[in-house]
């Protein structure tokens, strides 16, 4: 008999962590360990910080209840479910909600270094450590928030732009140093080399305007990275800046193409581009 099955309408489903195999949770801690023994001195410290929160008593894929009680303590934010990318209103309505939805897969060795769909590991080692922050959980509320504005007004495309150079791919400036906290970055082996390390892209100083003219790359590593001050910075410049105007005043005004600089520009590094351009010429 066919089992009559329909997502509720926030799109969650059980994470249902017994049925893991021990693979899947060998894989997770492989993926752990390799990040977290390299992140220390190149991530933010307020995502070293966040990632106690992902040291559960027992090794393997962390349970979303127990994660969500930790996380409660911190900042009021818990951890879903979902079976893979939702709606654009359902998922900011879970944010302005607190409530950051999460794949339960997790990827196959084959695909230990590449894969285009956010797994378990991308959604909760790369986003889970800075809900802990308080800024941060402020933001990622806040943004959620701001999603539903954008929907109304038609410009969810400019706003998740914001979110791509921000939230997964953004870098700190600590000092004189860059940090990564992007979880798109901070998930991946090979970029969070590449990211603070390789001469190929641009690392550019945050400019909201300039970030919602960009488009970007998810089929590779980004060839222009946007710099913030700091969390609070970031959420100072989001929260007290009316988005409505903007968006009318960017539907008039052309993309910048993806590697440019611009005069107006806080240019940190000028990249040569020698990475997108050896893979557009092996393509
Ligand atoms: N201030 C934004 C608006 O007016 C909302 C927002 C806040 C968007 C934080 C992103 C991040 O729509
Ligand atoms: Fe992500």
């Amino acid at each position: 008999m066919a089992r009559a099955y329909s997502t509720p309408p926030d799109w969650t489903i059980p994470q249902a962590w017994d049925a893991y195999s021990p693979v899947e949770h060998a894989m997770w801690d492989r993926l752990f360990e390799r990040q977290a023994r390299m992140l220390p001195g190149r991530a933010a410290p307020e995502f070293i910080d966040g990632l106690d929160i992902l040291r559960i008593s027992r090794p393997g894929i962390p349970n979303f209840d127990e994660l969500s009680e930790r996380l409660m303590k911190a900042t009021g934010w818990q951890v879903v479910a979902v079976p893979g990318l939702v709606p654009d209103r359902v998922f900011f309505e879970h944010l302005a909600n607190r409530r950051f939805v999460a794949g339960r897969f997790i990827r196959t060795p084959e695909q230990i270094d590449y894969l285009q769909e956010p797994d378990v590991f991308h959604d909760v080692f790369g986003h889970v450590p800075l809900l802990a922050n308080p800024v941060f959980a402020d933001y990622m509320q806040a943004y959620g928030e701001g999603g539903l504005r954008a929907e109304s007004l038609g410009a969810i495309d400019r706003l998740a732009r914001l979110y791509w150079y921000t939230v997964e791919f953004g870098l700190v400036r600590r000092g004189d140093a860059l940090k990564l906290y992007g979880s798109g970055i901070v998930s991946s082996y090979g970029e969070s080399l590449f990211a603070l390390d390789d001469p190929s892209p641009n690392r550019l100083g945050f400019d909201l305007r300039r970030v919602m003219r960009t488009p970007y790359r998810i089929d590779a590593y980004q060839q222009t990275y946007f710099v913030i001050d700091s969390f609070e910075d970031l959420l100072r410049q989001t929260i007290e800046t009316d988005f409505a105007p903007l968006y009318a005043e960017l539907a008039a005004s052309d993309d910048i193409a993806i590697d440019a600089i611009l005069p107006s520009d806080a240019v940190l590094t000028r990249g040569t581009q020698a990475h997108a351009t050896a893979r557009s010429r092996d393509a």
